[in-house]
C-alpha cells in the first residue's frame, strides 16, 4: 500500500515564494483534505508557518521536522532529524503516511515515496522554493492524469505519479 507525497507545483516545478504558496485553489485545498484526513501528515517546520495560525492541522497525527532542540508544537510530534523520523515511522502501515511539504522534506522524502499526488497549476508565477522535476526521475512514471479543469482563469491538472523503486526506512 502506498506512502503518499502531494504537492501542487507551477510547470516549472515551484511550489513556493517568501515561505507562502503560489496558489490557493478550492478543488485542491478539497483534494488534500480528503487524501489526509485520518492520516499521518509529515512535514517541515517553515511548512507549519504557513498554516492558519501556525497550528498543525486538525483531525490528521501531525508530525513535524525541526532541527531545534527545544522546539515543541501542541497537538504535534516534533522529530529532530532524519533518523529520529525513521524511528518513528518503521513498522507504522505505509498506507498512512503522508508527505506534504515543504521543499526540504519533500526532497529528503521522495525515494520513500511511492506515489506523488501532483497538482500542475499553470501559471506563471515567481519561486523561491522547487520540487524535483519528476519527470527528469528515472524512478518516477506517469500514472494517471486528470482532466484539465479551471478556476477563477487559473487551470489546473491532477497527475498522479508513482515510484518503481521506493527505498525503506533506514
Ligand atoms: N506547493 C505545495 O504543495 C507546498 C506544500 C508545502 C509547502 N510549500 C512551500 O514550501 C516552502 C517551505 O519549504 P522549505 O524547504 O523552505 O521549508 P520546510 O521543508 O517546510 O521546513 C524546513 C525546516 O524543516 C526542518 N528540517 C528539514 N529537514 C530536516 C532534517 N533532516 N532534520 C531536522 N529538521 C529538518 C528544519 O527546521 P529548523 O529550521 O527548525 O531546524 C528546516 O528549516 C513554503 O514556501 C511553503 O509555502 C508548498
Amino acid at each position: 500500500m502506498p506512502m503518499k507525497l502531494i504537492v501542487n507545483v507551477t510547470p516549472d516545478w515551484g511550489i513556493g515564494l517568501e515561505n507562502r504558496l503560489l496558489v490557493s485553489i478550492p478543488a485542491d485545498l478539497r483534494r488534500f483534505r480528503a487524501l489526509t484526513t485520518g492520516k499521518t501528515v509529515i512535514y517541515g517546520r517553515k511548512t507549519l508557518l504557513t498554516f492558519p495560525n501556525a497550528k498543525p492541522l486538525p483531525k490528521r497525527e501531525n508530525i513535524i521536522l525541526s532541527g531545534r532542540p527545544d522546539f515543541a508544537v501542541e497537538n504535534a510530534t516534533v522529530v529532530h532529524s532524519e533518523a529520529e523520523l525513521f524511528a518513528l515511522l518503521r513498522g507504522r502501515p505505509r498506507e498512512s503516511l503522508c508527505v506534504i511539504g515543504g521543499e526540504s522534506v519533500y526532497r529528503l522524502l521522495l525515494p520513500y515515496c511511492d506515489e506523488a499526488a501532483v497538482t500542475v497549476s499553470y501559471i506563471d508565477a515567481r519561486a523561491d522554493r522547487f520540487f524535483p522535476n519528476l519527470d527528469a526521475l528515472p524512478n518516477w512514471q506517469v500514472a494517471s492524469t486528470g482532466a484539465p479543469e479551471q478556476w477563477e482563469g487559473v487551470r489546473y491538472q491532477f497527475i498522479d505519479y508513482q515510484n518503481s523503486a521506493p527505498k525503506a526506512f533506514g
